[in-house]
């Protein structure tokens, strides 16, 4: 049996369609995911590093991991699970709620991305409201601010709170969907993973794409056991047939 079957007959129904996606998503690209076999650099347990007491501990060594991470980023391409997402559009209102910072669903045609755990080339100071874009690789490492303060990745650690206004619209979003994907993340951190239950509020099917199981399969109305770049080609070729 095809992986979608069960819900082939619903598709036509569908309008509006949030993918929630994780370290996963991008696993087929080359960028290592968080937990499991990939939750180490260095000898460091990338937990603790991405945390607030870890960059005032050590900034250069923190700013050294996302220096390694975002010129893996840049040298790595979008795969065919986030090329599939962004083909949807073609076919359905499509939203992306993203808890990866790499960029890989903009750069593969996503028009419509919330970064919910902010992104991998913006910085901001760890004090005063500086935001900026980064444009080249600072020379000295932890950069500082006009301010005289040290700058930091514009991403979420462990502990600190969404960006409110993309978390408001993301709450909103969720709720209003009538099918919800989750693909390529353990479901393990909040509030990212408390997405799915305004989803299922609004009575949407909840589809997720993992090869292992997590927390959530339970609630899921279709579990699929394979990777994104192989299982979201095959969701979107649904439309296409329609
Ligand atoms: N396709 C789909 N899913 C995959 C693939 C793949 N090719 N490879 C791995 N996965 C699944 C794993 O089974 C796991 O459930 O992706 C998930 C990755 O989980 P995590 O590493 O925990 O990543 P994520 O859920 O994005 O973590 C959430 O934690 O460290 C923080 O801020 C960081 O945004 C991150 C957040």
């Amino acid at each position: 049996m095809k992986m979608f079957e069960l819900i082939k007959d619903q598709i036509k129904d569908i309008k509006k369609i949030v993918f929630v996606t994780g370290a996963g998503i991008s696993q087929e690209s080359g960028v290592p995911t968080f937990r499991g076999k990939d939750g180490l650099w260095r000898n460091y347990d990338v937990m603790k590093l991405a945390t607030i007491d870890a960059f005032y501990d050590n900034p250069k060594l923190v700013w050294e991991w996302y220096n390694e991470r975002r010129n893996n980023v840049f040298g790595v391409k979008p795969n065919l699970g986030h090329k599939a997402i962004a083909e949807l559009e073609k076919y359905a209102n499509v939203m992306v709620l993203t808890q990866n910072i790499d960029g890989l669903h903009q750069k593969a045609g996503s028009t419509e991305v919330l970064e919910l755990h902010g992104s991998i080339v913006k910085i901001k100071c760890s004090v005063c409201d500086f935001k900026d874009q980064m444009t080249a690789e600072f020379s000295e490492i932890p950069p500082l601010c006009k301010c005289g303060n040290i700058l930091r990745p514009d991403v979420v650690w462990f502990g600190e709170s969404l960006p409110q206004d993309v978390w408001q619209k993301a709450m909103i979003v969720a709720g209003q969907c009538d099918l919800m994907i989750i693909a390529g993340t353990s479901l393990v951190v909040s509030p990212a993973n408390t997405l799915p239950i305004y989803a299922k509020q609004n009575n949407a099917i909840l589809i997720e794409i993992n090869p292992e199981n997590t927390d959530m399969s339970s609630e899921m109305d279709l579990v699929i056991r394979n990777t994104s770049a192989i299982a979201l080609p095959e969701f979107v070729s649904m439309f296409k047939e329609n």
